[in-house]
């Protein structure tokens, strides 16, 4: 795998997101852009189903380089994310010496077995150790994905490779990425909990909302590009509409996307409320939340798409 060189503007890195079909904000390139140049980790906040873990695969893609995923959840621990001593491998090497030495061959001094021991033969390497092993021919895009799930304490071990790009192993000594080429990292949260301040320091952080109308349709045209125009106009319409509803989830891009390839399965070219009514569990994913929308809102919301349909003007309340 050979690495693409890093982007040299703001739209020079808006572009090859958008050749990888990632449409992304002007902030969010230019946040992009600047991490890259800093060789900073990015830190994206924001809603579900809104690009966050995507952007990391974009990354990858676009510069050629591998994804390394770490997957958070309740319970991760340094072992499972950063690296591991081979215990059984380590128990073996024990006995076959001691064995040696029983047999009276050259078992080779105590301090000479335990430095054997803790040696790269005996080390499992997890994902945040692999992000920044000198030995990458390429430095890979690190993703950290839904820190928030995470326990809090566990923030505190990755400080050190967002900070300096390196792991203090205290048997082993410290890994470092080579100078200049760190790996690029990329965090994600979903905001269930708050992030801690030393975590976000060491980051540039980007806030990933949902898209204006605009935007959401150039992501459907990208994503799913044999949509009926119609179709997709009124989707989008419908989708940005339904966020100014209070609902107790609200529907991420993901969901437009999902629901758009939902409406053409049934080969519908616009919607109408029974279309609607039929598919809502595509784009909610709560009963409440459906029930809701089945009573009153998708009647009036395709109604006011009808009477705007000259004036797509947004919904106040829907983020400009
Ligand atoms: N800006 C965008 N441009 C193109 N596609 C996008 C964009 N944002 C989201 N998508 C599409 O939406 C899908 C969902 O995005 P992604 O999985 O990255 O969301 P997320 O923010 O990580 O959600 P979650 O918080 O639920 O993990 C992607 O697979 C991609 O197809
Ligand atoms: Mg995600």
């Amino acid at each position: 795998m050979t690495a693409t060189p890093l982007p040299q503007s703001i739209d020079e890195t808006a572009q090859l997101l958008l050749a990888h079909d990632y449409v992304a904000e002007r902030a969010l390139s230019t946040t992009l852009f600047l991490a890259l140049k800093l060789q900073r980790p990015l830190f994206l906040e924001g809603e579900p189903g809104t690009g966050k873990t995507e952007i990391a695969k974009t990354l990858a893609a676009m510069l050629g380089r591998p994804l390394i995923r770490l997957q958070c959840h309740e319970g991760l621990d340094l072992a499972s994310a950063a690296y591991e001593w081979n215990y059984a491998r380590q128990m073996l090497e024990i006995r076959l010496a001691e064995a040696a030495g029983e047999a009276g061959g050259a078992a080779g001094s105590r301090d000479t077995l335990a430095r054997e021991l803790f040696s790269d033969r005996f080390l499992t390497r997890r994902a945040l150790l692999q992000a920044i092993d000198p030995a990458q021919p390429v430095p890979p895009v690190l993703l950290i994905d839904e820190l928030d799930r995470a326990d809090e304490p566990f923030e505190a071990f990755i400080l050190e490779v967002l900070g300096d790009y390196q792991i203090t192993i205290p048997e082993y000594g410290t890994v470092q990425a080579p100078v200049g080429r760190p790996p690029i990292v990329v965090l994600t949260s979903n905001r269930t909990r708050e992030i801690h301040d030393a975590v976000k320091r060491r980051c540039l952080y980007h806030w990933v909302g949902f898209p204006d109308a605009m935007r959401e349709a150039a992501i459907l045209a990208r994503r799913v590009p044999g949509a009926p125009q119609k179709l997709a106009a009124e989707v989008v319409a419908f989708v940005q509409r339904l966020r100014a509803v209070e609902l107790y989830k609200l529907p991420g891009i993901a969901e437009t996307i999902e629901w758009t390839r939902a409406l053409m399965e049934l080969n519908a070219i616009q919607l109408d409320p029974e279309i609607v009514n039929d598919t809502l569990g595509v784009l909610l994913k709560y009963q409440d939340d459906i029930a809701k929308v089945q009573a009153s809102e998708a009647a009036r919301v395709l109604e006011q798409i009808r009477a705007g349909a000259a004036t797509p003007a947004p919904l106040s309340g829907v983020q400009p």
